[in-house]
């Protein structure tokens, strides 16, 4: 073979392993079927592991040797099942709680797995493909149903449980007396920050429906006191009063009209000198590799779900002047990278 020959080759697998049509079904499959914990309690043989999952012995079999050849498995000496580094990733109890995005159990996950082959007429239309797909908007069809809904206020709050302690610990909040968390959803990022900071006062805005589970979250977590609740919609005027209006993980479900219109709303009610403060991946050359994969992908993403993108720190500067909205700094959360907190104040 000559070394031409030989990196093409290489290509080529690259190429077929990119476009797999397999793979991630084969890794989904895994984590419903809760094979890395299984194997971890013990199910290192495919009869037992194919006994626990409730599958076929056959096709379990066949299943577990393309995990191992995708790394998620080992084999031992003796022909035994083992985890590798992939596969502890899959674990339950995997503090990134990587298993449950992937769980085809959860309709909300299955729901949006199976939609992302609008990917290409999103790219084509240039905008969301959710409402063609389902028939409704991907709010409205939350609003719809409600198993959809409870299945994507879970995924935020496992989201929120990785970014709200560096929110918490990324910003100022001795400078605040009263924030108002809009589109706070269940109220699982203000619930971290008003319990490391026993002086903040809160609003929560977001839809009748996240809000409803948010009066348990907050009394579970002892800061029900503190903490006002609002049904309304963020496109409409916003409790005032507010030293910051904190938009978390929100702004990017958005196009830039209607992103501008929620700023607004938070300038409105913020009032001149206001403080607004969004936490949102920032779209940077800088970032290494695979940090730039992964917001781009989450760009892709929001564009086919919702119209949305992340944007740029420029581009955040711009959106927030179309709102009358002067950015005064962004940094990323030293304890979690992938998100950064962009500062505005607004103008007198
Ligand atoms: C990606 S989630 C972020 C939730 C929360 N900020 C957090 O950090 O966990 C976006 C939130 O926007 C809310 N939302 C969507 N449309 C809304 C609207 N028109 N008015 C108020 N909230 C809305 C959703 O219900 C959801 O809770």
């Amino acid at each position: 073979m000559t070394d031409s020959s030989v990196s093409n080759r290489a290509a080529v697998l690259q190429l077929v392993q990119l476009s797999s049509r397999l793979d991630p079904w084969a890794v989904r499959a895994a984590a419903t079927l809760r094979l890395p914990d299984l194997v971890a309690d013990g199910a290192d043989t495919t009869s037992e592991l194919a006994a626990r999952s409730g599958t076929d012995p056959d096709a379990l079999g066949r299943l577990m040797r393309h995990l191992r050849i995708l790394g998620l498995f080992r084999t031992t000496a003796a022909g035994r099942w083992e985890l590798a580094e992939l596969g502890e990733l899959l674990r339950d109890d995997h503090p990134m709680r990587i298993r449950r995005t992937l769980d085809q159990a959860d309709h909300y996950v299955q729901k949006v797995d199976r939609s992302a082959h609008g990917l290409l007429e999103a790219v084509r239309t240039g905008g969301a493909v959710w409402e063609r797909l389902h028939g409704l908007s991907f709010w409205d069809d939350m609003s719809a149903d409600p198993r959809f809904g409870r299945g994507f206020d879970a995924q935020m709050a496992r989201h929120s449980a990785l970014y709200s302690p560096a929110i918490t610990r990324g910003y100022d909040w001795s400078t605040v007396e009263h924030v108002v968390d809009v589109g706070g959803g269940t109220g699982r990022t203000l619930v971290t920050i008003l319990g490391t900071h026993p002086h903040l006062r809160a609003t929560l805005v977001d839809l009748p429906g996240p809000v409803a589970g948010a009066a348990t979250v907050l009394e579970e977590a002892d800061v029900a006191g503190r903490c006002v609740v609002v049904a309304q919609s963020f496109f409409d005027p916003l409790p005032p009063g507010g030293d910051v209006y904190l938009l978390a993980n929100t702004v990017h479900d958005w196009s830039d009209e209607d992103s501008a219109r929620i700023l607004r709303r938070c300038a409105q009610a913020a009032g001149p000198g206001g403080r607004v403060l969004l936490a949102d991946r920032v779209v940077t050359d800088e970032a290494d590799e695979a940090a730039q994969a992964f917001v781009s992908g989450v760009d892709l993403l929001m564009l086919m779900l919702n119209s949305g993108r992340e944007r740029s720190e420029e581009e955040f500067r711009e959106l927030g002047a179309t709102a009358g909205l002067r950015h005064t700094a962004t940094h990323a959360l030293a304890d979690y990278p992938l998100m950064s907190l962009v500062e505005y104040v607004v103008e007198g």
